[in-house]
């Protein structure tokens, strides 16, 4: 299997490339444009970190059928993942058919119940709610108590969907009515809760390689179209990444944020990839 980067590059920790923002070739041998609409930008911000960037928008992975086999026996916990034709159901899908033990938290009940009637064995549903402080607690409780340690994390739910101009006035007061921000609720502080459930639970077995993979997004480094919360969301959550790798440094955890853009053959992509960096933790 072949995957190849467009803007999953920027899984890789520790690169700091949100300055070629914008650039995401839709086919990697698009280099000829790649590096014209780069060249402006190379001016703008030279330095190393851009021509890392630069040679990270045309990498290539190629993952063996073998490689795929480090799954086996691996628990992994995946939250927001019930939706049938999503990212966190076929990494679900991944995972399981890797002999991986898999534990999924989502709100989605009755698809999350299909699944386990499906995976039968080495497969746990549990509905949660990651706004839920509790409920996330209870999900982590509950894959330690079935699988015992978790080796990986992705935690994916997040919603899309908002019309920030709209005005809604309160009849009884006449007074503007706040915005709903659900959208951060669920994409920033959901997966605040997330990650610190799980950094929580990594200390206990620090002997063990860990891996925490955050969804993102393409909005988590260039404008958003008309979504400033889904923008303000995932940006944030780039800048939890960002402000959290630093801290992990010398603990057996790895950190990554996959940013997918809304393209079905990309998408395909970031899924593979989001395992890829999976794997490469579990080595
Ligand atoms: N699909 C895209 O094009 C795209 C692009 C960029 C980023 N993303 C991000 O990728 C992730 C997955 O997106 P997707 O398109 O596969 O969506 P999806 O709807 O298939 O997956 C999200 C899952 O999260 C669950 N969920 C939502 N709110 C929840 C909550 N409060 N508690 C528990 N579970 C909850 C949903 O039931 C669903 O199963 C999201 O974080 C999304 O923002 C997607």
């Amino acid at each position: 299997m072949k995957l190849t980067s467009e803007i999953l590059f920027y899984l890789e920790a520790g690169l700091q490339i949100a300055e070629v923002s914008g650039l995401f070739p839709t086919e990697y041998d698009h280099k000829q444009t790649i590096e014209k609409k780069l060249d402006p930008l190379t001016t703008q911000f030279p330095g190393s970190r851009l021509q890392m960037s630069i040679l990270g928008a045309m990498t290539t992975f190629t993952i063996e059928e073998s490689e795929w086999s480090k799954l086996s026996g691996k628990t992994i916990l995946i939250v927001g993942g019930s939706r049938s034709g999503g990212i966190g159901r076929a990494a679900v899908e991944i995972a399981h058919r890797n002999n991986a033990n898999v534990t999924l938290g989502d709100w989605n009940e009755e698809e999350g119940e299909d699944m386990s009637k499906e995976l039968k064995d080495r497969f746990y549903f549990q509905k949660c709610d990651v706004t839920q402080w509790d409920s996330i607690l209870d999900l982590f409780e509950a894959i330690v108590s079935k699988f015992g340690e978790i080796h990986a994390v992705l935690s994916n739910a997040g919603i899309a969907g908002e019309n920030f101009l709209a005005d809604e006035i309160d009849p009884r007061t006449g007074r503007l009515v706040a915005p709903d921000l659900k959208t951060l609720d669920f994409n920033l502080y959901g997966m605040t809760y997330v990650t610190k459930a799980a950094l929580h639970h990594f200390s206990k077995w620090p002997e063990t390689q860990c891996q925490l993979e955050l969804t993102g997004s393409v909005a988590s480094y260039i404008d958003g179209y008309s979504i400033p919360l889904y923008n303000a969301s995932k940006m944030g959550v780039l800048g939890l990444v960002r402000g959290l790798r630093c801290m992990l440094y010398g603990k057996n955890v790895s950190l990554n944020m996959v940013a997918p853009v809304s393209k079905p053959i990309a998408m395909n992509r970031t899924v593979d990839f989001t395992f890829l960096s999976v794997l490469r933790s579990l080595d």
